[in-house]
């Protein structure tokens, strides 16, 4: 076995999270092993959330392309896993785009639906997740949107909106009529966030950008995290890359579990959640506007 996969397990404690965090923090639990083995090793029931982004088959530097009956299959089986380590009010979350193959795209989630079906999950929300840039087709649309596909255990599950509430567009707004006539009709807290988000992917500019193509943006995870668990539950990422999930759970003293087959990830991965202890990560802002050029540089206009 080459020594970038050699399997490597990696305790931290996050107890210095932020400066106001106490002793006995979050924890991260992060290896460099296949997750089939690394699953197999934690308890039933015992994760709140889990959320990640699978390879999508489609021959990036961290994957070998497969026929895609073995793509499904490999799916299926980490599947049964995290379905098995779901707690009972828990949640996954699997954030997928298109598998390509000769100019003609298969839509991942629509793949891999029935494979969560078949262990009696409920769909939530089909998130559309959209995003400014990426490659630029010439015999297609060019693609700026993937999805995430929010399943539930049961009907009882954790949902908390009010930390993810975004500002309302029309705060002042007054009930017209009834007997609220003339009070303010919307949330103070702010509007629910709705199933399309618009966060930019992380590209060479991006704060966040590290050693990986294909990362999560931080602030999307932290919605996830935020809305579907409580403080000192576990969240796991199967596919953890360079940590984004980690990261994200970390900071809302959530515990964190995670583990990759590539071992340069994974120490990217150690290296983000020691900065993130030092004070000294950066992440952008989870609701942080989408950034609007200025007119003069819209060329011409
Ligand atoms: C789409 S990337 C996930 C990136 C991650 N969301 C992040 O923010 O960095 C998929 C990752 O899965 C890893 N991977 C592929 N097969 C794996 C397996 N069987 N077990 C664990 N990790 C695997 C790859 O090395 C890659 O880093």
């Amino acid at each position: 076995m080459p020594a970038e996969r050699a399997k490597k397990r990696v305790n931290t404690t996050a107890n210095n999270v932020l400066p106001f965090r106490k002793k006995g923090g979050p924890t991260a639990t992060i290896e460099c092993e296949d997750n089939l083995s690394f699953m197999r090793a934690l308890d039933p029931g015992s994760m709140k959330l889990i959320v990640t982004s699978p390879p999508y088959n489609i021959g990036k530097e961290y994957e070998e392309r497969r026929s895609q009956e073995r793509y499904i299959e490999e799916q299926a089986a980490c599947i049964a896993e995290v379905v098995r380590l779901l707690h009972p009010k828990g949640s996954i979350c699997w954030q997928v785009g298109n598998h390509v193959q000769g100019g003609e795209i298969f839509p991942l989630d629509v793949l891999l639906y029935p494979l969560f079906k078949n262990h009696g999950l409920q769909l939530r929300n089909r998130i559309v997740w959209t995003f400014g840039h990426g490659l630029h087709c010439q015999k297609r649309f060019s693609g700026r949107h993937e999805t995430i596909l929010w399943f539930t255990k049961s009907d009882d599950y954790t949902f908390n909106l009010d930390p993810v509430r975004v500002p309302s567009k029309y705060p002042e707004k007054k009930h017209f009529k009834g007997p609220n006539k003339g009070k303010i009709s919307s949330n103070p807290l702010g509007k629910n966030p709705t199933d399309v988000w618009d966060i930019p992917n992380v590209k060479s500019n991006h704060v966040e950008k590290a050693d990986h193509p294909c990362q999560f943006p931080v602030g999307l995870v932290e919605r996830l995290v935020l809305s579907l668990t409580d403080t000192g539950d576990n969240v796991l990422d199967p596919y953890i890359g360079v940590g984004s999930s980690a990261i994200a759970a970390l900071k809302h003293q959530r515990h964190a579990y995670g583990c990759d087959t590539d071992y340069g990830y994974v120490k990217t991965a150690l290296a983000r959640i020691e900065q993130l202890h030092a004070g000294k990560l950066r992440t952008r802002p989870m609701d942080k506007p989408i950034y609007q050029p200025p007119p003069k540089n819209r060329g011409g206009q």
